[in-house]
């Protein structure tokens, strides 16, 4: 099968790449232009059935062509930090939300048989009730959880109007290996490595963590079933930990001594915080078979190991985005 990619450039969408090419399909990679050559983390990759593309998914033009003689496309390009969300809307809105309408209006133009669009946990918000299910009400806590719910809507308006074969995968915290250090378990561990102290938010929020590998696999089963069009599955494991819980067994892996200390920079405004995710993946367990196979322990000591092999993999610098 020919199967586009978008954000095949980061975490989740390197790991699909490479979890596709052993499954042996032809994939077409996008990555996200910049003047610098920069593929992020496709720098380096080649193999015969992988085609790199660099791009903008807010560009529907562009969208228009990169869509064409495609068999399955997943949508995972956005801009998904939430902290980065509260200062740039805009940025978020039309990557996430645009970019999925222009990669949905591909689709159609240009008859591609199925589309797997990445949504997220956040778009429920705190937990009403745990385990989370499909049917969970949504509920907007962030501007990126806000793109996300409007992309979902996209997608399912697709579904409806056009009967396309969309399905939308909801996955919830993914970790593992090349996950930047925007996300909870690279902040811990890369601070626990190199310092004395870990600064970090609120530690009593929970959630639901699957490896990466578990997730590819959940999104390789979907693209698979004949019984996913026009439905919403969520990705997970149902076990949650809370932010000290993590920290806790990352300090017993690591052998560390290091201190915890709280910043109250790093805390969220107080209802945008979501509290607890946990995933109810039986729907995706009784249509596809889908069982995590990687145990929490297993994955996060294979990341640190990651993390220790690679030390100068992210720039040391200050970033700061104002
Ligand atoms: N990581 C998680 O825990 C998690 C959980 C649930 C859902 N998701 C979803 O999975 C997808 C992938 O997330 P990830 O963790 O790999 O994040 P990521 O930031 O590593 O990957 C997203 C990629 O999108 C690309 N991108 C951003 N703007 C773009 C644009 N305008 N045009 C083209 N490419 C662009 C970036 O270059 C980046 O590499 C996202 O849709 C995210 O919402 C992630």
């Amino acid at each position: 099968m020919n199967i586009l990619i978008t954000g095949a450039d980061g975490f989740i969408g390197s790991h699909l790449v490479d979890y596709l090419i052993k499954k042996n399909h032809k994939i077409t990679a996008l990555s996200y232009y910049n003047s610098f050559n920069n593929l992020g983390w496709l720098n380096g990759k080649k193999n015969k059935n992988l085609k790199i593309l660099s791009g903008d998914i807010r560009d529907q033009d562009y969208c228009l062509k990169i869509t064409k003689n495609k068999d399955v496309i997943f949508n995972l390009a956005a801009i998904i930090s939430i902290p980065y969300s509260y200062l740039s809307y805009q940025n978020c809105f039309e990557t996430n939300t645009q970019g999925a309408y222009n990669i949905c209006l591909g689709a159609l133009k240009n008859k591609v048989s199925k589309v797997i669009q990445l949504s997220t946990s956040e778009v429920y918000g705190t937990a009403e009730y745990t385990p989370i299910d499909e049917n969970h009400p949504k509920k907007a806590q962030s501007p990126y959880s806000a793109s996300k719910i409007a992309s979902d809507a996209i997608a399912d308006s697709f579904h409806y109007t056009y009967d396309m074969d969309i399905t939308i995968a909801r996955p919830f915290n993914t970790y593992g290996p090349r996950q930047s250090l925007r996300a909870i378990i690279p902040t811990i561990i890369t601070q626990m490595i190199n310092n004395k102290v870990v600064k970090l938010g609120n530690v009593s929020t929970k959630r639901d963590f699957t490896h990466v590998t578990d997730t590819c696999r959940g999104l390789y089963l979907l693209m698979k079933s004949k019984r996913t069009k026009g439905e919403v599955f969520n990705i997970g494991s149902t076990k949650y930990y809370s932010i000290k819980q993590i920290f806790d067994t990352l300090k017993s892996i690591t052998g560390s001594n290091v201190n915890l200390e709280i910043d109250k920079k790093r805390f969220r405004p107080d209802n945008s915080e979501v509290q607890i995710l946990s995933c109810n993946y039986n729907k995706l367990k009784k249509v596809t078979g889908f069982a995590p196979q990687i145990s929490f322990k297993d994955g996060l000591r294979e990341t640190v190991k990651w993390f220790r092999d690679n030390p100068n993999i992210y720039s040391r610098h200050n970033i700061y985005n104002i």
